[in-house]
Parts: structure tokens; C-alpha cells; sequence
């Protein structure tokens, strides 16, 4: 068996890096070997009308990227992607994996995904504040849909403030979500794999309402509970995912589902829990290679 890791080429950091080379190594060590590569080998193109699989030669293909026209073509070429290109596209787009996973008894806080705008100078309308604060009250959270590492998710304080972010964000994909108090500056980080929820952390900040370990926020081992681990094995599944790392929120009554990462660092994790997760999915991998 020979597998694939494909990279994005614009985007390299140590975090980035070590993925592909612990699962490239752990795979390694049960005997099957794989290639890096940056996404900038074409990997698929459109001639004669027809799809070119230049990733033909592969049993598999760790997609370590969120590029939705390469998963699709890939994909359609008949390659197995971990994860799935669907699987993918519901999580980087966070309004998508709320609205996907309402109605399916998945606890979450309350979300309004954002007005969409086509004019960077129309006005904000008064009104439009006005729902979202009668919505949501003060402080409200703002988040873009497309963010990780507690990049783009934002608290709001006030109307003046609401009125500020709504135009900053009026033209980039957005939601506005309820202010989970009791979970301000901690979070859990749930690893699950094949299905499984393998590892998790709770991480606590000081300084921030994030606790993104990358704003400061420390992380230490978290045992998993039967009702965490019923809600993100239900979530992952439910999104089709091989692999994932869940945040999960302190809710007033119970844990409340954050955020579904369909490429989760997993570095942070390893170190906090002594759990080897590069292994685990590189075993799930093996396992389902096979299996389109
Ligand atoms: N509704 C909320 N209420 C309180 N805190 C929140 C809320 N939403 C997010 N947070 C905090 O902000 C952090 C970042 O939010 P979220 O996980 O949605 O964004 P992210 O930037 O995608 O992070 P990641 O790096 O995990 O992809 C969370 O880990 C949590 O600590
Ligand atoms: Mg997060």
C-alpha cells in the first residue's frame, strides 16, 4: 500500500509540517510508505472534456488541506481522500456545520448565520443590529466562517461595537452566536478518530475568552465522560469524518458543541496527553484505505 499527503503549498508552518511527517512516519512504521506533496503538482485537470487523476498510483490520499476543487476531483477519480471532500467542506465552513447539524440533537448555542453583502460601501441598517442584539443580547460572539486558531472569532460588547463588525464582516462569510458565559476562557478539545473519540484536553486561557492554544491557552488531559464522548462521536459521524478535533463549550446545562476541525492539529494534543494520535490514525487509515 502506498499513500499520498498533500500539502498546501502557500501555507507551511511547524504545526502544518509536523502532521505530515508524524503520520508519514507512524505510517511507515506499519509498513507503508508515503509520499509529501504541496498541492501545486496539479493534481487534477480537466482535458478532452475528461478528469486527469495525476494522484493515480495511490491507495489513499491524507488531505491535509481544504481546497474543494482538488477533494472533488480527486475524489471523483475514484481516489479514498481522509478525509472525505464532503466531510471537509461541511467543517471549514462553520454556518454550514451548524445548519448541518441542527435538528440532529446535537447541542449548540444559539447562531444566527450573518447577512451576506454584495457592496462593500452599502450602510449597515439599524435595524439589522437590532434583531441581532435582541437575539443574542450583549456580549454576543462574531465569528467568520472560514477561521481557526481563534483568528477571526470575536466578542462584542456593545451596539457601537455590533455596528462596527457588522460592516467589517458584511462581505466575508460570518455568523453571530450567543456568548456561552460559563465557558469563557476554557474549552475542551476532543480528538476523534474512525469514530472514536481517543483524546482530549481542556484548555484554559487567562487572558482571552479564546482558549485557542495558539492566543495562550494552556491545555492539560481531560478524562471523556459518557456524554462528551456521545456527542462527538454522534457529531463526527454524523458529518462523515475520518478525523477530527471537536471544541466543545461549558454550557449552562452541559457541554455545547463549538466547533468541528477537520484538520485538527494534532502536535498540542500529543504533547499534553502522552497519547500517541498520529498512530491511531494511521491505523484507522490503513484499516480503510479500501473502503471508497
Ligand atoms: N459562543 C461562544 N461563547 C464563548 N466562547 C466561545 C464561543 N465560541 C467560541 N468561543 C471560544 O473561542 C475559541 C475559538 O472559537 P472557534 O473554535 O469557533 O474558532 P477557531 O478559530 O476556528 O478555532 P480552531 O483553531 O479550533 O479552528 C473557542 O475555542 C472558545 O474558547
Ligand atoms: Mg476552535
Amino acid at each position: 500500500m502506498k499513500g499520498l499527503i498533500l500539502q498546501n503549498a502557500y501555507y507551511h508552518t511547524p504545526s502544518t509540517d509536523y502532521q505530515g511527517e508524524r503520520l508519514a512516519a507512524e505510517l511507515n512504521k506499519l509498513g507503508v510508505y508515503c509520499d509529501i506533496k504541496n498541492n501545486d503538482f496539479f493534481g487534477a485537470k480537466i482535458e478532452g472534456g475528461n478528469l486527469k487523476n495525476a494522484a493515480a498510483g495511490y491507495d489513499f490520499c491524507i488531505y491535509l488541506d481544504k481546497d474543494k476543487y482538488l477533494s472533488y476531483a480527486l475524489e471523483k477519480c475514484g481516489v479514498r481522500l481522509f478525509n472525505r471532500h464532503e466531510a471537509i467542506q461541511l467543517c471549514d465552513d462553520k454556518a454550514l456545520t451548524f445548519l448541518y447539524l441542527a435538528g440532529k440533537g446535537i447541542p449548540m448555542p444559539k447562531t444566527l448565520p450573518g447577512l451576506l453583502c454584495y457592496d462593500p460601501s452599502a450602510e449597515i441598517l439599524k435595524d439589522t443590529c437590532e434583531v441581532l442584539e435582541k437575539e443574542l443580547g450583549f456580549p454576543m460572539v462574531a465569528k467568520q466562517c472560514y477561521g481557526s486558531l481563534g483568528k477571526f472569532v470575536y466578542k462584542i460588547d456593545n451596539r457601537a461595537e455590533l455596528q462596527k463588525k457588522c460592516g467589517e464582516l458584511k462581505c466575508t462569510p460570518h455568523l453571530f452566536q450567543k456568548f456561552i458565559a460559563e465557558s469563557a476562557g476554557r474549552d475542551i478539545r476532543v480528538i476523534v478518530i474512525g469514530g472514536k473519540a481517543v483524546a482530549a484536553m481542556e484548555r484554559t486561557s487567562q487572558t482571552d475568552f479564546r482558549s485557542n492554544i495558539e492566543l495562550g491557552g494552556k491545555g492539560t488531559p481531560k478524562e471523556i465522560d459518557e456524554k462528551l464522548k456521545t456527542l462527538c462521536e454522534k457529531s463526527a459521524n454524523l458529518l462523515g469524518l475520518d478525523y477530527c478535533g471537536i471544541d466543545i463549550l461549558y454550557g449552562k446545562e452541559g457541554y455545547l458543541l463549538c466547533e468541528v476541525n477537520s484538520n485538527a492539529f494534532f502536535g498540542g494534543m500529543e504533547r499534553v496527553t502522552g497519547i500517541n494520535v498520529a498512530r491511531l490514525y494511521a491505523e484507522h487509515i490503513i484499516a480503510n484505505a479500501k473502503r471508497l
